[in-house]
This record gives structure tokens, sequence and C-alpha cells, in this order.
């Protein structure tokens, strides 16, 4: 149901981005989540709505929360699954992604959901196979179904969105979480500051209608949401900053940062956290994150997208 009150239909056999989605596009998905949540606190975890389907997670790059999510959103929907990594499989014997994909396909499955280390490869994927593509993660790109249970989680605890102070800070230049964040934040009408060291911020990115910040503790204390992000060494080809003690003392948050924070300041992280150096272990496990509840969240938002995509009429 949009604002105005008339009933939506889902039209997309594919998630790529959150660029690509409307804001109503965005609002359906986490209405569904809403119904779906439910699910999940039920001694019987389970509903019928995908019974018959069968969806793939095809993982080309490691991931602990959000290939088990998917598996267990396919689940609760009765669908069924089947898990691909590239480890043991032909990709090892010079097979390529579109041939993998179409191979897997031709077993009849309704939707595959990708991970890749490619920027595009959802898309690529997308326009070669009439099953849907749910991206998991491409590249430094986007992370739509993050993007998407860190907006179901910000509305979970504030409401609105509107006026509302979202600050990521870290490493934004390889965040996909961050470009599917600042997407989503931005339709939904919340103030987006990025702040991290220069090195880690595009300057271009001030054109998706963000503020710039390198100084913390000057942004910090109007922020009603933190999403903290990852330093991801493992794309980070030379030192974007002095030493990961210095990046810390700059840029992590600790419990002495914390002070100049909001009371009701929302402590959020994609996971996986390293802690100590974007975030303290006391941050991590205190009272203002919502961390687990990110992941607790993840569930119901990836049930709700396998069911919009999955049961879409395909020409
Ligand atoms: N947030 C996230 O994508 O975590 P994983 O890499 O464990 O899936």
């Amino acid at each position: 149901m949009t604002k105005d009150g008339k009933e939506m239909k889902w039209t997309r056999k594919d998630l790529l981005s959150l660029e690509e989605l409307s804001r109503e596009e965005i609002e359906m998905i986490l209405q569904t989540a809403d119904s779906f949540k439910e699910v999940s606190s039920r001694e019987i975890k389970k509903v019928p709505a995908l019974r018959g389907k069968t969806i793939a997670n095809l993982f080309f790059e490691s991931s602990t929360r959000t290939r088990t999510s998917f598996e267990l959103a396919a689940k609760r929907l009765s669908a069924d699954i089947i898990n691909f990594s590239s480890a043991g499989s032909s990709t090892s014997k010079g097979e390529n992604l579109r041939d993998t994909a179409r191979n897997i396909e031709a077993m009849q499955i309704d939707t595959i959901v990708m991970r890749h280390s490619s920027s595009g490869s959802a898309e690529y994927l997308a326009r070669s196979l009439k099953a849907g593509v749910v991206n998991a993660g491409d590249g430094t790109h986007e992370h739509p179904t993050q993007g998407l249970l860190d907006l179901f989680t910000i509305r979970g605890r504030k409401k609105k969105f509107e006026g509302l102070n979202v600050c990521l800070v870290g490493d934004i230049l390889h965040s996909r979480v961050a470009r599917s964040n600042i997407w989503g934040l931005k339709k939904l009408g919340a103030k987006v500051t990025l702040c991290g060291p220069p090195t880690l911020i595009p300057k271009e990115i001030e054109n998706l209608g963000v503020e710039i910040s390198y100084d913390l503790d000057s942004v910090l204390p109007k922020q009603d949401v933190l999403n903290i992000l990852r330093i991801q060494l493992e794309r980070q080809s030379h030192a974007f900053f002095p030493s990961i003690r210095e990046y810390a003392a700059e840029y992590g948050i600790s419990n002495e940062r914390m002070k100049k924070a909001k009371k009701d300041v929302m402590v959020m992280h994609p996971g996986p956290v390293n802690r100590g150096v974007e975030l303290s272990g006391e941050v991590a496990d205190g009272e203002q994150s919502v961390i687990l509840e990110q992941v607790t969240n993840g569930v119901a938002v990836r049930m709700a997208v396998l069911f919009l995509t999955t049961l879409v009429e395909r020409g």
C-alpha cells in the first residue's frame, strides 16, 4: 500500500540495488518484512508462501550473516534451497560465471542469490537468466538487502526517517553497505553524513546529496544513528591511513567518544566487527548497540525480498 492508500504490485524478478528502487518499492519491502518478522518468533517458524519454489545461494566470497540469513529466510518460507560456494566447484576448472549460473538455472531454479567480488556481476547475471537474481553484495557497488535491513532496524526504533541524522563512519570508498544505505536513507528522507579519513571518502559521492566530514568529534553530537563500517583491509591495495592505531584514535567509536553522542543514539554495524578498531568491544555490546537486532531483522527482510521477487509474474 502506498502513502496515498493505493495497492502496489511488485514487478521485479531481480533485486540488484537500492539505487534502482523507488521510495514506494522500498516501503513495500519494509511493510512485507513487518508481516514476516512475526513468523520467526513462532514455535513453528514456517509459512507455506514459497512451497514448491527453489532458491540457490551462490557465494563466490565469504559470508556468515548474509548467506545464513538467506538460507533461513528461504526455509521459513518453505522453499527448497541449495548452497553453492566457489571453493570445491567447477569454477576452479575454468568455468565462467555465466555458464556456472546457467547450469544451476537449468535445474529449474526460481531465484539465485549471489555474492561476488566484481561490481556489476549481479546485473550481468540478471540480464543473462530467466531466474530472478538477488544481489547479496557485488564488489564495492551495493549490498541492497543489508541496506534494507538497516532501514528496517532504524524504522523499528526511530519510527520515521524525515529529519533523522544518520552518520556512516569509516571506509566509505570500499563499502557496498555505504552505497546501499545512502540510496535508501536519502529516498526515505534522512539526512546523511559520511565521516572518515579523506582517503576513504570519494569526493564525487557528495553528488548523492550527503554531507562529508573528516572530523568525527564535531559531527557526532547531532547524530541519531551511527552506522559504523568495517575497515576492509582485504580490498585496500595500499595504505589509506598511517596505522590501525591512528585510525582507531581518530574514527574508532569508544565509550569515551560515546559521551559526546546523544543518549538515544543507535549504534549499528553490518558485521563482521573489527573489535578495537572501528568499534570498541564495550560499545559493540553496549546498550545503544543494535548490531544483533540488525541480524535478527535480516531474516525478515530477506524473507520479504525472496517472497516478492520469486512470486513475480515472469514474461
Ligand atoms: N553484513 C554482511 O554482509 O556480513 P557477511 O559478510 O557475514 O555476510
